[in-house]
C-alpha cells in the first residue's frame, strides 16, 4: 500500500526552514549544560537587541502587575527566570511554524505553541519531583520543543487523521504515533528530530523529540530528561491542552516511576501549578 506521506517532500520542507540565529543556539546551548550560570544568559540577551527588546516587553506586561517598569536585563531574567527567555527566543526562531493551524490534527491556530508551552510547563514540574539531581529549564526547554515535527509533519498529513482515528478505535493500532507510521511511514516525532538535526539543537534536545513518545528508547544518560516531557506531554493533555484529534491518544510509559516520585497528590498539584504558570505565560508572550 502507498503511504500517504511523501518522504522527500517532507525532507525538503525541512531544508527550507530558516536556521536559529546565532544567539538562539548558543543560548539552547548554554541552557543545555547543567552548569552554566546565570550570567552566561544574560551576556547573549544583551548582545541581541531585538531578544532584549521582548524581554523587557514580556518582564513589562501587565499580567505580571509589576509597579516599577523594569529597564535592565539582569533584573527582568532574574524575575522572568531563564526559561521565559528560552520561550520567547524560541518563538522569535521558528516563525510561524508554531502558529499556524495544525491541519492534519483538526486543530486551531496556536494550538502547538499553547501545547508545547503548557508541556514545558509540566515537564519542569514533574522535574521538581525527581528522584535526583535535575536541571528545571533543560525539561522546559525539552517541553517547548517537543511536537515542533507536528508543524511540517501536519501539512503531508492532512485528511489522514481521520482513518488514523479509526485505525485506534478498531485496535489495528495502539496509538496515535503507530497510526502516524502505519499510514505515513513515518511519524511527527522523526519528522521534529530531522527538523532539530537541520537547526542544530543540542543533543539532549534531539533526544527529548525523538523519543518523547517512547523515552525507554532513548539513551541511558538522557532518559530522566526525556521521561519529564514524556509525563508533562500527558499532563498537558490531560488539561485539555493538546494539538486536536491527537489528544490523549498515547500510551504512558510507566518507566517514569524510577525517576519521579509522582503520587496521585502531586500529580494533581502539578497540574494545579501548571496552569496557574501557563495563563502568566501565555500573556505575558504575546508578540
Ligand atoms: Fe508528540
Ligand atoms: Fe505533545
Amino acid at each position: 500500500m502507498s503511504k500517504v506521506v511523501d518522504r522527500e517532500a517532507v525532507r525538503q520542507a525541512i531544508e527550507k526552514l530558516p536556521l536559529f540565529s546565532s544567539a538562539a543556539l548558543q543560548l539552547l546551548q548554554v541552557i543545555s549544560d547543567p552548569d552554566h550560570e546565570l550570567e552566561d544568559v544574560i551576556k547573549i540577551v544583551k548582545f541581541d537587541s531585538a531578544l532584549t527588546m521582548r524581554v523587557l516587553k514580556a518582564v513589562n506586561s501587565p499580567v505580571y502587575g509589576l509597579v516599577k517598569e523594569v529597564t535592565s536585563i539582569d533584573r527582568a531574567l532574574s524575575y522572568l527566570g531563564e526559561r521565559m527567555v528560552v520561550s520567547i527566543a524560541v518563538q522569535e526562531n521558528t516563525g510561524q511554524l508554531f502558529s499556524k493551524p495544525l491541519e492534519g490534527y483538526q486543530s486551531e491556530p496556536g494550538g502547538l505553541w499553547r501545547h508545547d508551552l503548557f508541556t514545558a510547563i509540566a515537564s519542569r514540574e514533574v522535574a521538581r519531583y525527581a528522584n535526583g539531581n535535575f536541571d528545571l529549564d533543560l525539561a522546559f526547554t525539552g517541553g517547548l520543543l517537543h511536537d515542533i515535527g507536528k508543524s511540517v509533519f501536519a501539512t503531508f498529513w492532512k485528511d489522514a487523521s481521520l482513518e488514523a482515528l479509526g485505525q485506534i478505535e478498531q485496535g489495528i493500532v495502539s496509538d496515535y504515533l503507530m497510526a502516524e507510521q502505519d499510514l505515513a511511514g513515518l511519524d511527527h516525532t522523526e519528522v521534529g528530530y530531522e527538523m532539530a538535526r537541520h537547526w542544530q539543537l543540542p543533543e539532549s534536545l534531539q533526544a527529548v523529540i525523538l523519543h518523547h513518545h517512547h523515552p525507554a528508547e532513548a539513551i541511558e544518560c538522557m532518559q530522566p530528561l526525556v521521561y519529564a516531557v514524556h509525563v508533562g506531554d500527558i499532563v498537558s493533555m490531560m488539561a485539555g491542552c493538546d494539538t486536536g484529534s491527537d489528544g490523549l491518544k498515547y500510551q504512558l510509559d510507566p518507566g517514569y516511576q524510577e525517576f519521579f516520585n509522582l503520587s496521585p497528590n502531586v500529580l494533581a498539584e502539578i497540574v494545579l501549578n501548571s496552569e496557574e504558570e501557563f495563563s502568566k505565560a501565555e500573556a505575558s508572550l504575546v508578540s
